[in-house]
């Protein structure tokens, strides 16, 4: 059985057995990964790239191995394109500030969505630049015709996301792409809601650069992707400085490493890359395609019950949507909402979601939102509704 290759779905809380419905924030780990990460520390634990004993060589061929192994589950053309970071966040902030040092100006343009995440629009603010949103629906459907506009000879760089955290839009990236490089502009591509839940094909997309978190993909906290167009990474001076990302350093000039390793400054967390290629292996071994196929139905059915409750309302309803379902009821804080499902032992996620602007675009404070991975079931969704339709009287 599926759900018990994940420990933690066997817990109660409040004497109430747990619906972890929560997986936007994070996603629970399968033994497979906790055991991965276990061995490493028990059988393998040294520091890699560095070292001639033997301890050293085969940590160092396994970490180099999962690269390989994220440039296949990316369809990258090179293994070099796979930068390791910490996460979205470091993978965003690497390349604003190299890209930001390089290429931006005050006054120049970034554009973004305006459904973007607060780490997509936070770093591009800190590089000095002025940030043009893309408008979208009350569906939370972007403006092409809009994005369109949004040119003009200070855009510098497209930013935006492949799925919307709060809305669950799955936005047109490939098209967003096209347009901007007929613009001649580059793009960023910010996977953290896409890659465990469908196909994130880079050269199909055609993106210059492209960000995930392990720890939303069945991997643990602390490791994160940046995939970068080898044109493009060659051209951006390093993150940070340190070891590794040298080659050559005298008190007068250092000379940088080769990619990936210019952008990998000091000792990477090798057991969480260890867990995410065996997060990647879990994946493909159930098949993304199946994942997506079964998290479709359980957004429809949770979508089809939700509208069943009394004063109810939906926040992003895209006819390409992820597993993702944002609502509010009546006048209820969404805090409320989520308090008292948690004493059902039901985990949801309340309040703006580090999406501001989103929150600001419908003039609401924040939503209730339920997300689901692959181990959900359709009787978890019963379990929420009925306690939904349970508290929805205690409300306002
Ligand atoms: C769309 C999106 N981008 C970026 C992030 C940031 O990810 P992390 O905190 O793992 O760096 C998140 C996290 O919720 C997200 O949903």
């Amino acid at each position: 059985m599926l759900r018990e290759q994940f420990p933690i779905l066997n817990t109660s809380v409040y004497g109430h057995p747990l619906v972890y419905l929560d997986n936007a924030a994070t996603t629970q780990k399968p033994l497979t990964v906790i055991n991965a990460i276990d061995d490493y520390y028990k059988t393998l634990n040294s520091n890699i790239h560095r070292g001639v004993h033997h301890l050293a060589a085969a940590a160092t061929e396994l970490h180099e191995q999962t690269r390989r192994k994220v440039q296949h589950f990316l369809n990258a053309r090179h293994s070099h394109e796979i930068v390791f970071t910490r996460g979205t966040t470091e993978s965003i902030n690497l390349v604003a500030s190299s890209f930001g040092k390089r290429y931006i100006q005050p006054g120049d343009e970034v554009i973004v969505s305006g459904m973007e995440h607060h780490s997509n629009i936070v770093p591009w603010q800190l590089t000095g630049a002025t940030l043009r949103p893309i408008p979208f629906s009350d569906e939370g459907v972007l403006d092409i015709d809009a994005f369109s506009s949004l040119f003009n000879n200070r855009t510098r760089i497209v930013a935006v996301n492949h799925v919307s955290n709060t809305l669950g839009t799955i936005n047109p990236v490939k098209e967003i792409v096209r347009i901007a490089h007929e613009h001649g502009v580059p793009t960023l591509i910010d996977g953290a809601q896409s890659v465990a839940h469908m196909r994130a094909d880079v050269q199909d997309i055609g993106c210059d650069f492209y960000c995930f978190s392990g720890h939303k993909m069945y991997a643990p906290m602390g490791i994160g992707v940046l995939y970068g167009r080898e044109e493009m990474l060659q051209e951006l001076p390093p993150y940070q400085g340190g070891g590794e990302m040298i080659k050559d350093v005298t008190f007068e000039r250092t000379t940088y490493n080769e990619l990936p390793f210019k952008f990998e400054a000091g000792t990477p967390s090798v057991g969480d890359t260890l867990g995410l290629s065996s997060a990647i292996d879990f994946i493909e071994s159930i098949g993304i395609d199946n994942i997506a196929a079964h998290e479709n139905q359980l957004l429809t059915y949770a979508t089809s019950q939700l509208l069943q409750i009394e004063r109810s309302r939906i926040y992003g309803s895209a006819p390409n949507k992820a597993a993702v379902l944002s609502f509010l009821i009546g006048k209820a804080h969404p805090y409320d909402i989520g308090t008292l499902l948690d004493k059902l032992g039901i985990a949801v996620r309340t309040g703006h979601h580090c999406t501001q602007p989103i929150m600001d675009r419908y003039g609401i404070s924040g939503t209730v939102r339920v997300s689901f991975a692959l181990y959900n079931t359709r009787e978890e969704v019963d379990i929420l509704i009925k306690a939904l339709q349970r508290i929805a009287p205690m409300l306002d």
